[in-house]
C-alpha cells in the first residue's frame, strides 16, 4: 500500500511578508520552508508514519548509526513556477529511481517510486508559497534524504531508517549572469573507485571530495574534476556535477557511466535534447590526454559542467599541476544547451517528452 503524506500544519508559519523577504534574495541552501515530509521504516514493519509536518530538528541519539557509519543517501531536484503560476517538478521519477539505486548500494531500504514522489509533491503543495516566481531562474530546491536512525553501534545495515524531504528557496546560481568557471584537475585525490560508491548519491562521497575542492580553491578554481582512481586514464566528473566537451565537428562528448560516476539527470536530459540542437551525443571514456590535447589543438571548442543546482555552467579553463588549458570565449553551444533545458523546466517551450510533473 502506498504511503499517504497527510499534512500536519505548522501552527506558526512564516507570514507572507517574511516569505516574500526570503524569496526576494533566497541565496542557496540556508533558508527552509514551513514544513518537511517524513516517513520511517523498520525492518519489522516496513514504511509507516508518513506525514508532512512542521519543519524542525530531528532528535538523534548519540549512538544513532548514521553519526558513526554514514549510512545515508540524498537527492536534489527543484520545483519551478511557470509564468501562469502553476508549479512543476522536472523528472521526479528519475530522482526516485536513483534514490533506489543509492539505497541498494548503501544497504538502506527501497522506497517505492510513488512514495518518493508523493513525499516531494505533498511538501511542495503544502509550501507552494515558497516557490519563487518564474523570473530570474529562481526555484524551490528540494532535498529528499534517508538515514540510518537506529540506536546501535554494531556495523550492520540499520533496522530503523528515516526518510525526509526539506525545501529551500534558491536564487539564480550566477547572480550577475552566467560566467565561465575554471576547473582544477586533481591528480592527488580520488572521489571514487571501481566497486566503490561513486554511482550512489551518499553523503560520504561529498565529504571525501572536500579536500580536493579546497585544493582547487588554492589554485583559483571553483570546482574539481576527478580522474579515475586506479589507472588515471579516464576523466570522470566534478565533485557535484557531470562534465561535457563539445568538439569542433559537432560532437557532444561525456564520460560513459562506468559505475564510478553519478548518473546525472541533467546529463541524461542534455544527451536526449542534443539532436534537437544539431549535436551528436557520445558517451565514452575520455582520457586526460584527449581532454588537454583537444583544447590545445582546437578540436575541443567548448566544455561545461551540469547538474540540478547550476543547470549548465561553461568552463573557461582546466588547470592542473602540469599547466593550464584555456577554452575559447563565447560558449554559444553551451548557452544554447543551457537555455534548451531551462526552457523546458520553466515551461517556455512545450514539454514534448513528458518530463514535467504538475504539482499545483
Ligand atoms: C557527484 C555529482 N555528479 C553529478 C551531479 C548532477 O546530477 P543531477 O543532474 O541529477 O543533478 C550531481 C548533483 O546531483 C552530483 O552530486
Amino acid at each position: 500500500m502506498s504511503l499517504r503524506f497527510e499534512l500536519i500544519p505548522n501552527p506558526a508559519p512564516r507570514t507572507d511578508a517574511e516569505v516574500a523577504a526570503v524569496l526576494a534574495d533566497p541565496g542557496f541552501g540556508s533558508r527552509f520552508s514551513d514544513h518537511m515530509s517524513v516517513a520511517t521504516w523498520t525492518k519489522a514493519d516496513g514504511w509507516a508514519d508518513a506525514a508532512v509536518r512542521p519543519y524542525g530538528p530531528f532528535q538523534i541519539d548519540p549512538a544513532g548509526a548514521v553519526l558513526h557509519y554514514a549510512q545515508e543517501i540524498f537527492e536534489g531536484l527543484k520545483a519551478y513556477r511557470h509564468a501562469d503560476g502553476s508549479i512543476h517538478l522536472f523528472r521526479p521519477e528519475a530522482n526516485a529511481r536513483r534514490f533506489q539505486t543509492s539505497a541498494a548500494r548503501m544497504m538502506l531500504p527501497e522506497l517505492p517510486i510513488e512514495d518518493f514522489v508523493e513525499g516531494v509533491v505533498e511538501l511542495v503543495r503544502a509550501d507552494q508559497r515558497w516557490v519563487p516566481d518564474s523570473t530570474g531562474e529562481k526555484s524551490l530546491y528540494l532535498r529528499p534524504f534517508m538515514f540510518a536512525d537506529e540506536v546501535f553501534l554494531g556495523v550492520r545495515a540499520a533496522e530503523r531508517v528515516t526518510f525526509s524531504v526539506i525545501a529551500s528557496p534558491s536564487g539564480p546560481y550566477f547572480a550577475g549572469g552566467v560566467k565561465p568557471v575554471d576547473i582544477w584537475v586533481t591528480d592527488s585525490y580520488a572521489r571514487a573507485g571501481v566497486g566503490g560508491t561513486g554511482a550512489a548519491k551518499c553523503g560520504g562521497n561529498y565529504a571525501a571530495s572536500l579536500i580536493a575542492q579546497y585544493q582547487g580553491y588554492e589554485h583559483g578554481c571553483s570546482q574539481v574534476l576527478f580522474i579515475e582512481a586506479a589507472e588515471k586514464d579516464r576523466v570522470e566528473e566534478l565533485g557535484g556535477m557531470n562534465v561535457f566537451l563539445i568538439t569542433a565537428d559537432g560532437k557532444l562528448v561525456t564520460p560513459a557511466l562506468t559505475g564510478t560516476i553519478l548518473d546525472g539527470i541533467t546529463r541524461s536530459s542534455i544527451l536526449t535534447v542534443a539532436a534537437d540542437l544539431g549535436l551528436q551525443p557520445e558517451e565514452r571514456p575520455i582520457t586526460p590526454e584527449e581532454l588537454f590535447g583537444g583544447i590545445a589543438d582546437g578540436s575541443t571548442v567548448e566544455a561545461f559542467s551540469c547538474g540540478t543546482a547550476a543547470v549548465v555552467t561553461p568552463i573557461g579553463a582546466f588547470r592542473s599541476v602540469n599547466g593550464e588549458w584555456k577554452l575559447p570565449a563565447g560558449n554559444e553551444v553551451t548557452l544554447a544547451i543551457r537555455n534548451a533545458i531551462l526552457d523546458i523546466q520553466y515551461g517556455r517551450v512545450a514539454d514534448t517528452r513528458g518530463w514535467l510533473r504538475r504539482v499545483v
